[in-house]
């Protein structure tokens, strides 16, 4: 893909630089450029480029604003010790951005593409990759959306993919501390044959209601069961879940509705070098429920790119409650680690998983 670039001749000073990646919070601040590519079915993708950040001019019938043709990605670059910025299995999140194009009915962007388009991003903003002390990184969100100008249920005709980027500070400020959920029993993220699979706007959007459900109950995060039976744990509304047993072995859910985090997909296999047996498939809600009360669940964690592991406390529903534990455990723990070291340097990087950009 030829790229053309368009620096910006009003980057964020210095000073000001320091005082936002000194506390980036999350979502807040955005880099001094982005990078944008359109396609038609004609011209295929064309006029890749890399400008200054700034507002996009939508005409009103832009096709996403009406049917939520939209699909998107999220990831992290990170500085190691050396000043190197890495990603973290790029080829990943570009994989699941052409599935969830297929699903959306979107036109696909082929895998380096996806990768050549983030890199040359943060390349160009690297100054804003935050130090490696305190797990701050730089989020990346590339996305793409039906930017046609008409009305009309049909795959738009015009379509535009965008990466923006964010430092991003520690996810747990205070501490790792354990979320408590509330289990809705009312709402659902996913149905068979639908989205839940993709990541689209659409899936977020149906979650906020659910979560703020889940707030108004005292709880930090939702958790949904499967639409069908409403009785197999499906996932949070940004997390997918782990559940560790007494005598080691771990089971995450599979029900072919939840969207599949790669940093799930690379616990299965760092669980499994750490010598736990892991187990993906369906996991009932009862489970749930009698594994905590029995004492044979020892451990409840949650993970996806934004927190990677999060330690699981307790479980509220309409009807009760499970209590969970006050801090993460051993195992989390040594996942969390052993997972946060791999995307730093800190740790040798036997599964090949990072990519380097600068
Ligand atoms: C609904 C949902 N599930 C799971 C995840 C975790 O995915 P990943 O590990 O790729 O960040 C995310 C976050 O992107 C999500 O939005």
């Amino acid at each position: 893909m030829e790229i053309s670039t368009t620096a910006s001749t009003t980057p964020v000073d210095d000073a000001r630089l320091a005082e936002i990646l000194a506390n980036p919070g999350f979502g807040q601040h955005f880099t001094d450029h982005m990078f944008t590519v359109e396609w038609t079915p004609d011209a295929g993708w064309h006029a890749a480029r890399i400008e200054p950040y700034g507002p996009l001019t939508l005409d009103p019938a832009t096709s996403v604003l009406h049917y939520a043709q939209e699909i998107f990605e999220g990831m992290k670059a990170y500085r190691h010790e050396d000043g190197s910025i890495w990603s973290f299995r790029p080829e990943e999140n570009a994989g699941r951005m052409v599935r969830s194009s297929h699903r959306l009915a979107l036109p696909v962007l082929e895998v380096p593409d996806f990768i050549q388009a983030v890199d040359e991003l943060v390349k160009i903003d690297q100054r804003w990759v935050p130090d490696a002390a305190g797990e701050k990184s730089l989020y990346l969100r590339p996305f793409m959306f039906g930017s046609e100008a008409f009305l009309g249920v049909r795959p738009s005709q015009h379509v535009t993919f965008m990466v923006i980027a964010s430092p991003a500070g520690a996810y747990f400020k205070g501490g790792i501390k354990p979320v408590s959920l509330w289990l809705t029993e009312e709402y659902t993220r996913a149905g068979r044959g639908g989205m839940g699979a993709a990541k689209t706007g659409g899936n977020y959007a149906s979650s906020l209601v659910a979560q703020q459900e889940a707030t108004a109950h005292g709880c930090d995060q939702v958790v949904f069961l499967d639409g069908q039976e409403g009785r197999y744990v499906e996932e949070l509304g940004g997390m997918n879940m782990y559940f560790v047993y007494d005598d080691g072995h771990i089971v995450t859910p599979a029900t072919g509705t939840i969207l599949e985090g790669i940093t799930r997909s690379s616990i299965i296999e760092l669980a499994g070098k750490l010598g736990h047996q892991v187990e993906e498939r369906k996991f009932s809600i009862d489970e749930w429920r009698d594994g905590v009360t029995s004492g044979r669940i020892t451990e409840i964690f949650a993970c996806g790119t934004a927190a990677v592991v999060t330690p699981v406390g307790s479980l509220k529903w309409a009807g009760g409650e499970v209590p969970g534990a006050s801090e993460g455990g051993e195992v989390t723990t040594q996942v969390r680690q052993a997972l946060v070291d791999i995307q730093y340097g800190r740790a040798e990087d036997t599964f090949g998983w990072m990519h380097r950009i600068v």
